[in-house]
Formats: C-alpha cells, structure tokens, sequence
C-alpha cells in the first residue's frame, strides 16, 4: 500500500497488484468485506479478466497499459443524478490526455474515450445505492497506453503508443489521471452540473449530422447529438425535426 502526494482523496490509498483478474471485481470485494477509505485506488500491471460496458471483456495486455479502479462514496447525489459521476470521470480522463493529444479528444457517449475516431480509454462506472441515494461507487479506467497489438474483435481501439505519445512512468501517468479525477470529484461536491457545458463541448460526434442503428428495429436513423440529458441519456434531434432521447440500449453509433 502507497500514498501519492497531494490527493485531497483520490488515491489517499493505493494499492497496487502486478497480476488481478479485475480491479472493478476486486474493489467490489473490498467494499463487500472491508470498508476502504474514500478514494482508493486499486491498480493492477496486468488485468488478465477485465470487464467492460454491457457485459464485454476489457482486453490488456500486461505492463503496457493502465488499468485502475477508485472506490468513493458519493452519497451527495441521489439515484437519478448517477450519470454526473460519469460525466465527471470522463471529463478528467479527457482534461489528463489533452496534454498529449490537445484538441483531439473527445467523449463517445456515454464515458468512451475517443483521440480522433479511436477509442483510447473506456469507463465502467458501478454504482450502489443505498434507498434514494448512491452509497459507493466504483470507477473502473482502462486507458491503452503502449499497446500495439489489439484482438481484431475489438472495434477501432487506439493507443497513445499508436497516436505517437511513449509513455515510459505507468505510475506517473496513473498520478496525473488521479490527480485530474481528484479535482473533478470536489467540484462536483460543489456544484454537480459544473461539467454539464464541458461535457457537451466534448461529445463525439456533438452537434452534427450522425448516421445511428435503433437497436429494436434494426433501423438506421440519421440524426444531430444535442446533449445528454441528467439521466445519461443521449439528446438527438431527428432528420424528420423531432427530439427524441435515447437509452444506451436502445440505439448505437454507426
Ligand atoms: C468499456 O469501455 O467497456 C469499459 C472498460 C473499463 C475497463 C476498466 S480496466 C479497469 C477496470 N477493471 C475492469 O475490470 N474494468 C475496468
């Protein structure tokens, strides 16, 4: 167990792993058994059974990329404000790769990371809530970092090795995340919509005409990303002029 300088509360505790099956799985083992302090962070070198959004695998290959979780207890916000928590996440692993990739990142709704039209990073946000509000929250990060090779079922993944960034310091790159994410979780102590501008500044694909599949029909729609509204679901005006919103289940990027 380490501590890193300066953390407020995010990575206070650290506890680092070279081999973990999953950091999310072991953080959700901690919280079952223990109770960890706000704001520690698990990170593991190699994560050989990594989870993903909607029941996927998170590939990673080891000691090349980072693979992290926090655990926080954000108790501030109720059950229908959760998606803030993502908003905030996303938007500090936005703010930490902007030094190395100014101008080119963005978010794919709901929390991918995209440099260009690659997907660098991916966030899995597993929240528990306790009555009306969220009790603990884990956020899982997978950020590819010198990573070359992806399995050819993966779609159009990047690397910071791949768009020219060498990162030599794994840890000081998982410290400049932390402290970012640190940051954002006290604003948004504050204040929870801080990030609702930002976030929509930010969004893939945002205010432009976009081809998308409806997951129920099979049919593709062409439509403009206005937002996301505060439930996370994804804001779009229509060819036809009419504004519809859309759960992550029911529609996906072309
Ligand atoms: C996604 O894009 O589908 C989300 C991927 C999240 C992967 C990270 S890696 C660290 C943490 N532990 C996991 O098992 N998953 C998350």
């Amino acid at each position: 167990m380490s501590k890193l300088h300066n953390s407020p509360i995010v990575g206070k505790v650290l506890l680092e792993f070279e081999k973990l099956s999953s950091t999310n799985t072991y953080a959700q083992q901690l919280l079952a058994t223990s109770a960890p302090e706000e704001g520690s962070v698990i990170w593991a070198l190699h994560q050989t059974e990594g989870r993903g959004q909607m029941g996927t695998a998170w590939e990673s290959a080891a000691d090349k990329n980072l693979t992290f979780s926090i655990i926080l207890y954000p108790s501030f916000l109720q059950a229908e404000e959760q998606f803030y928590l993502s908003k905030t996440v996303s938007t500090a692993i936005v703010m930490t790769l902007q030094r190395y990739f100014p101008n080119q990142v963005r978010i794919k709704w709901p929390n991918d990371i995209y440099v260009g039209d690659e997907k660098i990073a991916g966030i899995l946000v597993q929240n528990t809530l306790r009555g009306s509000q969220l009790q603990s929250s884990i956020l899982g990060i997978g950020l590819n970092v010198n990573v070359v090779q992806f399995s050819k079922s993966i779609p159009n993944p990047t690397s910071m090795r791949l768009k020219g960034v060498f990162i030599q310091d794994l840890r000081q790159l998982l410290e400049q995340c932390l402290q970012q994410i640190d940051l954002h979780y006290l604003k948004l102590k504050e204040n929870i919509t801080i990030f609702d501008r930002e976030y929509r500044l930010l969004l893939y694909r945002g205010q432009e005409k976009a081809s998308f599949l409806i997951t129920k029909t099979g049919e593709e729609m062409i439509g403009c990303i206005q937002d996301v509204d505060p439930q996370g679901h994804l804001m779009m005006i229509m060819e036809d002029g009419k504004h519809r919103h859309f759960s992550i289940k029911e529609v996906s990027y072309r």
